[in-house]
């Protein structure tokens, strides 16, 4: 039995993100769950293995069947949520869970990669309509090198590789759950100011000479607002809303 299947994962359950806990062994894709669904704030579904996971910007997210945490969050702001900064609330839970699990430092880099010794260990995917907020969290957690993403843009890892062992996804579930709800609680309540220490520990583009949107700098601190602070080569200082990072090589010159 999975480790994820309802029987093993619901003694792990804490607090109150995980009901109802949908278990799939095969979904196109667990966002589909609960986008249009009317399941109430906090449902979560699983699944073993997507058939169409999906990914930022188009991109496609891949799996190999019952290695990666494939998991979607419902959540249901009081107010209009700014879906950056949740991305980022997001991740920040995603990277103390990992943490937690695997003894082992990891860091966001903005808007919503989970890293480990510069290499991607998880995403995280929003997608809204009407006041419900689907957070997609894909997490490589079993997989070995052989079965993870050619580099493209970003080499890839995953706990196993980077921790030296096997992990249980529902013992990573759990932990994920509990940390995004304590930090989603503390950011309704305050904003993203509450992380600020979080963030600025986790960000891992501070210091990096980076190209977003074609304007190529320094990246700073994280704002308050989620945006990200760039220095640019030229000198003036940018904040930006969203859009991909290239890690620049700090010789590299731009155009
Ligand atoms: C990214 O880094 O591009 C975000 C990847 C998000 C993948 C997860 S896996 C569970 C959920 N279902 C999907 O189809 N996508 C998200």
């Amino acid at each position: 039995m999975s480790e994820l299947e309802p029987e093993r994962f619901f003694p792990l359950l804490r607090g109150g993100l995980g009901n109802p806990y949908l278990y799939e062994v095969e979904t196109p894709s667990t966002q589909d769950l609960l986008r249009d669904s009317g399941y109430p704030h906090g449902a979560v579904a699983v699944a073993e293995h997507q058939t169409a996971g999906r990914g930022r910007s188009g991109r496609s997210w891949d799996d190999t069947p019952s290695t990666a945490l494939l998991c979607s969050v419902l959540l249901r702001p009081p107010v209009a949520a700014p879906l950056p900064q949740l991305s980022l609330v997001v991740g920040l839970a995603v990277a103390g869970a990992i943490e937690r699990e695997a003894d082992v430092r990891a860091v966001v880099k903005w808007p919503n990669d989970v890293l480990i010794e510069g290499r991607k260990v998880a995403g995280v995917l929003l997608e809204a309509s009407e006041g419900v907020v689907v957070c997609g969290i894909g997490i490589n957690v079993n997989q070995e090198e052989r079965d993870l993403p050619p580099v493209v843009r970003i080499p890839a890892t995953s706990l196993g590789i980077a921790a030296g062992r096997p992990f249980d996804r529902g013992l990573v579930l759990a932990s994920v759950l509990v940390e995004l709800e304590r930090r989603y609680t503390d950011w309704i309540a305050g904003g993203l100011a509450c992380l600020e220490d979080e963030l600025e520990r986790r960000n891992a583009l501070r210091g990096r000479r980076v190209r977003v949107a074609g304007r190529a700098g320094m990246a700073g601190a994280i704002a308050p607002d989620g945006r990200l602070t760039i220095v640019l080569d030229r000198g003036d200082t940018v904040l930006v809303e969203s859009g991909e990072v290239e890690l620049l090589p700090l010789e590299k010159r731009c155009r």
